[in-house]
């Protein structure tokens, strides 16, 4: 394969690149490069290999292609003489990874003049100072606003989801300060009715019952079943009429209250038993009260829980305060995501979880990984609208761990599905989707944890499947 024959000076010259080169500089060269064969249909190098070497084409033609998501596609072939591929980056040292971007292939026999990558790095550096500072500056100019694009994208799908955050902690946040109001207000009526109590007919055993009383109704308030509206008001016209029987004012205040709290006819039977009919009324109001503050209280905690479970998920979202890469349970992952998403969710489309629960945890980075799922679960809640079934299912695929995002959108139309993992094609109208988020997820999940990603589409079927390895691959 390889020949030792080198190439003048003069014939250097004649290739472009070098062709404003002094006779020293080509004398240099052409001490240092040499001429290689390539047979017909043979590779030159391969995308993603270490790249050693800087190529020119002297004599044939060749096809320069590139991988793109799984596929080898071919950005162009040449027969010019003088054009060059290979290890172009190699003055840029440590900067980038020094691999080649693409594949070369020889179309017909051809001649190459080849300069090893890091002789080629020395001579760019050495002979070009200026050159070399404002290709690097041009380099990481635009690597820098490409991450920072993304960085930009990754913020505001932050920022979406924050504003639905707020508003989901809203709900319970305003529902604890009202029943704390009304807790306050009804403790105050308690007291109020303590004195009542105290200053009338009840002697110290009947007072005794009474609170023994309260007790039950406490235990029957925190086991009250759920009723349906129907059997609610059923049950509530029950308790109202009894009352009314025995003489009370207003039985239909206290009736819902008593119902809430699994206050059935039969026990306020005891209760009058217990406390006499004539301070009935005084007592059924007392037990009310009780029962009412037991609801409140209920209904703070469930408040309060619900903030605390939001804040875990945000958490636990945002790993603000984790190790960037850490061994996670994707489920966890998954369920804040989840949470996250709930106020983008229309109440017509319903979340199916099939989790596989003996799946190891994976060595990943969680905060993008959560992005990742942010991005296919948004993608299925737009496709679907205001209806429809998101499944997330996990499982094991060999050595790898699968997520797959289902939906029962329309799906991919197969004139777009080539297009969707390119940076910046979106289907959406303008201002409403940026293009990022699926060549976001397949930066996260291909480069940075060597997964896959891929999809299967088709009208009310559409499925993203996401391959994570169980083991760190180096
Ligand atoms: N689940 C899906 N069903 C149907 N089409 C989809 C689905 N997911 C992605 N697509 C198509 O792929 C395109 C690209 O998706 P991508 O997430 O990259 O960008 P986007 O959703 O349009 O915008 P952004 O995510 O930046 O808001 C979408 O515009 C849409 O046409
Ligand atoms: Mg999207």
């Amino acid at each position: 394969m390889t020949d030792d024959e080198r190439l003048s000076p003069q014939q250097l010259k004649q290739l472009f690149l070098f062709e404003a080169l002094s006779d020293e500089q080509l004398r240099w060269l052409a001490e240092h490069g040499r001429v290689e064969t390539r047979a017909e249909g043979t590779a030159v190098y391969q995308e993603g290999e270490p790249a050693t070497c800087f190529y020119v084409l002297v004599e044939g033609a060749v096809a320069l292609t590139r991988r793109v998501h799984g596929e080898e596609v071919e950005v162009s072939r040449t027969e010019q003489k003088g054009v060059y591929g290979g290890a172009i980056q190699a003055y840029l040292g440590d900067a980038v990874d020094q691999v080649y971007r693409n594949s070369l292939r020889a179309l017909t026999p051809v001649k190459l003049w080849v300069l090893p990558a890091d002789q080629f790095s020395t001579l760019v550096r050495t002979w070009f100072p200026m050159a070399m500072h404002l290709l690097e500056g041009l380099f990481m100019g635009m690597r820098n606003s490409q991450t920072v694009v993304g960085e930009r994208e990754r913020l505001l799908a932050l920022g979406s989801l924050s504003a639905g955050l707020t508003h989901e902690l809203n709900n319970p946040a305003s529902a604890a300060v009202r029943a704390t109001a009304t807790l306050r207000d009804r403790v105050a009526g308690m007291r109020h009715k303590l004195a009542m109590i105290a200053d009338g007919r009840l002697d110290g055993s009947q007072l005794h019952r009474l609170v023994e009383l309260q007790e039950q109704a406490v235990k029957r308030a925190a086991s009250a079943p759920k009723l349906t509206a129907l059997q609610a008001s059923d049950a509530e016209d029950e308790v109202a009429d009894w009352l009314e029987e025995c003489g009370l004012t207003a039985p239909w205040d206290l009736a819902p209250t008593l119902v809430a709290g699994n206050v059935t006819v039969d026990w306020l039977r005891e209760v009058k038993q217990v406390i006499g009919p004539a301070d009935l009324e005084s007592a059924v109001r007392w037990l009310a009260y009780t029962i009412e503050t037991e609801l409140l209280m209920n209904e703070i905690d469930d408040s309060v829980t619900r903030i605390s479970g939001l804040v875990a998920a945000a958490k636990q979202y945002s790993q603000l305060d984790r190790a960037p890469h850490q061994v996670v349970d994707v489920h966890d992952l998954l369920d804040s995501t989840l949470v996250m998403l709930a106020a983008k969710r229309p109440p017509g489309v319903r979340v199916v979880k099939e989790y596989d629960r003996s799946l190891p945890a994976i060595p990943a980075y969680p905060a993008e990984l959560n992005q990742v799922w942010t991005n296919l679960i948004d993608n299925a809640l737009g496709a679907m609208g205001e209806q429809g079934t998101l499944t997330v299912r996990t499982g094991r695929d060999g050595d790898h761990i699968a997520v797959s995002i289902h939906d029962t959108g329309p799906g991919i139309p197969p004139d777009v599905r080539p297009r969707i993992f390119e940076p910046f094609f979106t289907t959406k109208p303008v201002g409403e989707g940026t293009g990022l988020g699926l060549d976001i997820s397949y930066r996260i999940v291909v480069n940075r944890h060597h997964g896959d990603i891929r999809v299967e589409s088709q009208p009310g079927d559409t499925t993203f499947r996401v391959l994570l390895p169980l083991v760190e691959t180096p």
